[in-house]
């Protein structure tokens, strides 16, 4: 048999395939019962705490510290003092030294990391194994690589640091937004005040341990947890400035209150970026990215591909393959290493995902969900997707954040624009084809941050992330991340 007859003569469908369980080993991360706040190099006892659990199991993980203003403030007079006592005046060399050291311990710790990560965020260990640990350590070699550098970076503009950077981060990617926002502002000569999301502060109380072991200067990082509440203190202190990601609407709060103040800004907010299917596109590696796109992480990305827009003359063919795929996708243990969609962050996310979810059988759109059986215990959804979706409907329209897909269709490239481009934001967006024109073309109108091209969420440190519109303004990741923690003449 030649290899084409071998192929067709394989069942076309693998129905009850079953996998055996295959839970990573959990003792490699020992976890303290109680965290206090990372200021000045050692651990202050907090005034107030709360219990930050797994949201697979609900399991209580540990007491984590509700920092108050005042806390944050000595947090923030700490970072000063570092920056003032020499961080600043360090050669940049030097200051490369301790970002080398932290990607490589992020490395030599990864599993460590990945395990921690998967338990309080509820992401499947595969993408915290393969994706954020791998990518957190790129963002620090990366950035280590031009701290010696910023004067040819910026040739003839004498950059320099700003000062204190205060950083508040979302839960999605808790290590890795760490290190896009901790990586080139170190590297720039700033200090910083770090605050984590919440539900997932575990691996940036951990990452305290790599920085006590990297022998970073006390105070250069310090790590203040708690909730919103502790976001809007850093954001009222003394502090030179402040990054953040998260939703829109706390985005629009910070700038409301920074506004006429002198600190810098730079904002990453929300998306609902388009995946545009032309019929001339390799199909079924288009359906890898659809599911990718949006089945990645469980949907809790900002740039996920959470409409869809298949050209007319395929939308039954690639609805059909769409299906088949979600099928053979594993919901469950996120520690389990054949896990493709984990638990859901938190009962507040499950709770908005299923009221958009509501909303749009309502409003008239139809649903599928492929059979799967979720645990009893913690927050879960299954994946899901939309069709028959108007334009008008909240689910074409708002930030889900969830693994739920809206599916609308177009008939010319013209029509993709300006569907695609019928939103308040602007991340990201996706583009299958075979033309390379058409890509261009297409990559020329659509308004977002970020375009795919036969691929979707690909992250690389060298390359700049951000958004236009209600998604934000300022880059991260590249030379572009450097320039918002730095001063010019
Ligand atoms: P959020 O914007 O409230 O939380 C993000 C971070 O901001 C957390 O560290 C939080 O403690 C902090 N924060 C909250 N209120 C603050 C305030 N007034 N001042 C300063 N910091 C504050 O997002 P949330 O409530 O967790 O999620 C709501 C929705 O936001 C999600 O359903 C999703 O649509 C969107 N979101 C988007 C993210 C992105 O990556 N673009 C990340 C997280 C959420
Ligand atoms: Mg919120």
């Amino acid at each position: 048999m030649t290899d084409v007859e071998r192929r067709e003569a394989a069942p076309p469908d693998r129905p009850g395939w079953d996998y055996a369980p295959a839970p990573e080993a959990r003792d490699i991360v020992s976890l303290r019962e109680r965290y206090g706040l990372f200021v000045g190099g050692t651990w202050l006892e907090p005034h107030e705490t709360y219990t930050t659990i797994s949201p697979a199991t609900e399991e209580p993980l540990a007491e984590v510290a509700q920092a108050t203003r005042e806390e944050v403030t000595a947090a923030v007079d700490a970072a000063r003092e570092a920056f003032r006592d020499g961080w600043s005046s360090l050669p940049g060399a030097e200051r490369a030294k301790y970002l080398f050291r932290i990607a490589r311990i992020l490395q030599e710790r990864a599993r460590e990391f990945a395990v921690l990560e998967s338990l309080n965020g509820g992401k499947p260990i595969k993408e915290s194994r393969d994706v954020d640990l791998p990518l957190a350590a790129a963002h620090f070699f990366y950035y280590a690589g031009w701290a010696d550098k910023l004067e040819y970076a910026f040739p003839n503009r004498r950059p320099h640091p700003l000062g204190v950077a205060g950083q508040i981060i979302p839960w999605n990617f808790p290590l890795l937004m760490l290190a896009w926002k901790i990586a080139p502002a170190l590297a720039a000569g700033n200090t910083v005040v770090l605050k984590p999301a919440e539900t997932t502060p575990l691996s940036a109380l951990l990452f305290c341990d790599v920085l006590r072991q990297a022998e970073l200067p006390p105070g250069v990082v310090n790590i203040v947890t708690g909730d919103g509440r502790t976001g809007a203190a850093l954001v009222a202190s003394e502090v030179d400035k402040i990054a953040f990601t998260g939703s829109t609407e706390v985005g629009k709060a910070i700038r409301r209150e920074l506004a006429g103040r002198p600190v810098k800004l730079t904002l990453e907010l929300g998306g609902k970026a388009a995946n545009v299917i032309f019929d001339d596109a390799a199909l079924d590696q288009a359906v890898e990215g659809i599911v990718n796109g949006i089945y990645f992480n469980q949907g809790h990305v900002c740039c996920a591909g959470s409409r869809l827009f298949v050209q007319e003359s395929v939308v039954e063919e690639v609805i059909a393959k769409l299906k088949r795929r979600m099928g053979t996708l594993r919901v469950g243990d996120p520690l389990d290493k054949n896990t493709d969609v984990g638990a859901i962050n938190s009962r507040q996310q499950l709770e908005k995902i299923r009221e958009l979810v509501a909303s749009g059988a309502e409003e008239g759109a139809q649903i599928y969900q492929p059979p799967c059986r979720l645990p009893e215990r913690g927050y879960w959804f299954a994946p899901t997707v939309f069709t028959h979706v108007a334009q008008s409907y909240r689910i074409a329209q708002e930030e889900i954040f969830g693994p739920v897909l809206s599916v609308l269709t177009f008939r010319t490239p013209e029509e993709a624009v300006e569907k695609a481009n019928n939103t308040p934001y602007g991340l990201s967006a996706g583009i299958w084809t075979e033309k390379g024109s058409r890509i261009l073309w297409m990559a020329e109108r659509l308004r977002a941050g970020v375009i795919w091209a036969n691929t979707y969420n690909r992250f690389d440190p060298a390359s700049p992330f951000g958004g236009y519109k209600e998604s934000g303004f300022g880059r991260e990741g590249g030379l572009h991340g450097l320039e918002p923690y730095l001063g010019f003449e």
